[in-house]
């Protein structure tokens, strides 16, 4: 509430002469302005943050400065730049958004910014946004309110609208602007939160003019800005306008395609982008009035949804992943060794040398080695392909990477990560090995030994270079330094991390298993793969159980199917797991075999059920219960019982907390990201409801749908939440 009086006050100050503000402008610290010449240098930082924000104080200041400036004869032009090294502005102030308790507190929010930004279109001194470094949401706005933008080619600097990845949309202009400066390009751009790399802005016309990173020696963005508006001229033509030059049937047509399809994609479960949409042809089609209004508006209500308040949670909870809670470990580690050049093992291997660790890639034989290698190549030459680093920085990376056949060195290792796939006799012989050689090391090793071996789990999600979960397993017997250590490593190597105690199908196996033992017995309820699919996806899931059964396998499936029922008994149950076996001995191990749920041919983006996968079901099938097989009961007790493991392992200390709990399900199994987490998902639902739901479920089915007592808690006392 403190931040929406703060709020209006900034109203009032706007709507007033700045001269009886003295005392306020002294006492600046966010912006700060030199003039050098008859160009006013604008400068951004903010003292309490490592990036510059639209915090209601930066705006107020920068609503000050410009005052100031716009009042000054001598001034002719203006530079507005950032003093943080690599971030003009990171966006605008979450907190001030949250902070507000109604959608019309949030329009006002919205309000405000399009206000400032509006003066600053109107300017009358150009002012040019010098951007170095990421330049997002409100960041992008203020830019491109300004009549030019140049940008530094530095690696760190790129510009993009991320609002709807938060289930908002821009809403200082942005929906506006965008638009009318790059055409329909900015529907992607708005629509998808892409961020924007400054060779592809220029392309755009977003930017006007690039300059190459600095370095010493060379001028400053500030000078190169000033010689700039020199080159143009002050007087120069402003902006772009580009506007959308077509026909109106046709401006109609492109609505409708993107429209299509956006609800292809989000399934209508995100309203964030069908409201930018709105936004954009609010806009176009009416006007400017009536597309600004349409656009604080639209603010104001997406703010209060659920869908929003989900993915911010989900934004906090990944910061959170992103520290290390266990503090920073005695030893930092600059060689990794790795055991298994397979898949896993080369994954590992590309996301560790590209960030600085010398990497040490052993396998057993020259072409398993030989494999892994040409992945991590594969991996790094991709991204020079994407430009994201350069041919130079692909070879000297590659250059960190040792790969060999034997344990040479492996006594320097820092760490060593045992990646050899699933099989655990082989696991063994490995440890036993890796023993032998640090057996008959010299004595002032020995301490540098027991900690290289303090075992630890590191549960990589496969392909390790995509998918950004990692899943850290402790022991009681792990030391927090150990547990430190592998969480450093894991940082570094740019992951979102969980650490989970040590039991059964760790977190994240755990909470999948009864889910698609689930997804067995409905496809042996007659329930075509295809339809199971478009249920699961329509529920939010990205992919959909049976194509999520034949990426994991159907052997692995199996597998742990059968290792965690007898771990977990019956609550494990539900689907055959006879079924899958049968599948595995057809040869229908899902994707990698070509064959699964549905047959894979290369090249081929459509899918067919696989009929003789449907032949296999008829000898395991089951007849459905009418009373709970309609399809939204069909995708409760298939989230039903992923959430209630989820809370489970939460009552049993598996997990330390919610927020934990919530990342390693979305990030790693992907739960709906729109409905949070699991636990943020209880909390929305109501763990009420869906305790009567599985009750219901329990009833005819047994003890897999019995809720959990932390759960039960839940729903007995409604106060109760996992999320505040
Ligand atoms: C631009 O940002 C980079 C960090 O990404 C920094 O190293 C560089 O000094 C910055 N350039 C200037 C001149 O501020
Ligand atoms: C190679 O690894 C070492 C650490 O072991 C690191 O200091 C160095 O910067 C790395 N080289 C490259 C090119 O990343």
């Amino acid at each position: 509430m403190a931040v929406f009086l703060y709020s209006q006050l900034f109203h009032v100050l706007i709507g007033f002469s700045f001269s009886c503000l003295f005392d306020v402008s002294s006492a600046r610290t966010h912006v700060n302005y030199e003039i050098k010449g008859d160009v006013a240098v604008v400068r951004m930082n903010d003292p309490s943050a490592r990036v510059n924000t639209l915090s209601v104080q930066m705006q107020r200041e920068m609503a000050e400065v410009m005052d100031e400036i716009w009042g000054n004869n001598a001034v002719r032009s203006v530079v507005l730049i950032s003093s943080k090294p690599g971030s003009f502005i990171a966006g605008a102030d979450l907190n001030m958004i949250q902070a507000c308790k109604t959608a019309e507190e949030v329009t006002f929010l919205s309000q405000e910014g399009q206000k400032m930004f509006e003066k600053i279109e109107k300017s009358p001194k150009p002012i040019v946004a010098a951007i170095n470094g990421s330049c997002l949401g409100g960041g992008l706005e203020f830019a491109i309110a300004c009549q030019y933008r140049i940008a530094t080619k530095s690696k760190k600097t790129v510009l993009g609208c991320p609002e709807v990845m938060l289930g908002l949309l821009p809403g200082a202009g942005g929906t506006q602007r965008l638009p009318k400066m790059v055409n329909n390009i900015a529907f992607d751009m708005v629509l998808t939160g892409r961020s924007i790399r400054p060779d592809k802005a220029k392309k755009m016309g977003l930017v006007h003019q690039l300059v190459d990173t600095l370095g010493p020696g060379l001028k400053s963005p500030e000078e190169r800005t000033i010689e700039y508006l020199e080159e143009v001229g002050v007087e120069a033509a402003r902006g772009l306008s580009k506007c959308l030059q077509y026909y109106p049937f046709v401006r109609q047509q492109i609505y409708n395609t993107v429209q299509k399809k956006v609800m292809k994609q989000t399934k209508g479960l995100y309203p964030a982008p069908l409201k930018i949409i709105e936004c954009v042809k609010a806009g176009l089609e009416q006007g400017p009035t009536a597309g600004y209004l349409a656009e604080s508006q639209n603010f104001g209500k997406l703010a209060m949804t659920p869908e929003s308040k989900a993915l911010i949670g989900l934004y906090h909870g990944q910061v959170t992943c992103k520290k290390n809670r266990f503090g920073t470990p005695e030893k930092e580690v600059k060689t990794l060794a790795i055991m298994g050049a397979g898949l896993m093992g080369a994954g590992i291997a590309q996301v560790s040398v590209d960030k600085g660790i010398h990497t040490i890639l052993k396998d057993t034989t020259l072409e398993g080695l030989s494999r892994g290698e040409q992945q991590v190549y594969k991996g790094l030459n991709d991204k020079t392909k994407k430009k994201s680093i350069t041919s130079f920085e692909r070879d000297s990376f590659l250059s960190n990477l040792t790969g060999q056949l034997d344990y040479n060195g492996f006594n320097k290792a820092d760490m060593v990560i045992e990646a050899v796939f699933e099989d655990l006799s082989i696991k063994h012989k490995v440890l036993k090995e890796v023993e032998a050689v640090t057996s008959d090391l010299k004595r002032d090793d020995l301490e540098h030994v027991t900690v290289l071996f303090q075992v630890i789990g590191m549960h990589y999600f496969s392909p390790v270079d995509k998918m950004q979960l990692l899943e850290i397993i402790t022991t009681d017997k792990t030391s927090k330094d150990t547990t430190a250590s592998a969480v450093a490593v894991g940082l570094k190597q740019g992951k979102v991390i969980i650490v989970v105690g040590d039991g059964p199908g760790f977190y994240t196996t755990r909470c999948l298993a009864p889910m698609l033992a689930e997804a067995v017995r409905v496809l042996q309820e007659g329930v075509n793969p295809k339809k199971l699919d478009s249920l699961t996806t329509g529920f939010g899931f990205p992919v959909g159980a049976a194509t999520l059964a034949d990426e994991v396998g159907i052997d692995v499936a199996a597998h742990v199917a059968e290792d965690l029922g007898k771990a977990f008994g019956s609550r494990f149950g539900g689907g055959n797991v006879e079924f899958l076996k049968s599948m595995v001995d057809k040869g229908f191990k899902g994707r990698k075999s070509g064959k699964g749920c549905y047959i894979y041919q290369p090249g081929l983006k459509r899918r067919d059920v696989n009929t003789e996968a449907l032949e296999i079901l008829e000898s395991y099938k089951l007849t459905p219960n009418a009373a709970i097989s309609s399809d939204s009961d069909i995708q409760y007790r298939l989230v039903s019982r992923f959430v209630n493991e989820a809370v489970l392992c939460l009552q049993e200390g598996i997990l330390a907390n919610p927020v934990e709990g919530d990342i390693g399900a979305v990030f790693g199994l992907g739960f709906p990201p729109c409905l949070g987490g699991p636990f943020r998902f209880v909390d929305g639902f109501g763990a009420d409801k869906l305790v009567e739901k599985m009750r219901k479920f329990e009833e005819v089915f047994g003890n897999q749908f019995t809720p959990c007592q932390l759960l039960l808690d839940h729903a007995k006392d409604p106060s109760k939440k996992f999320h505040k």
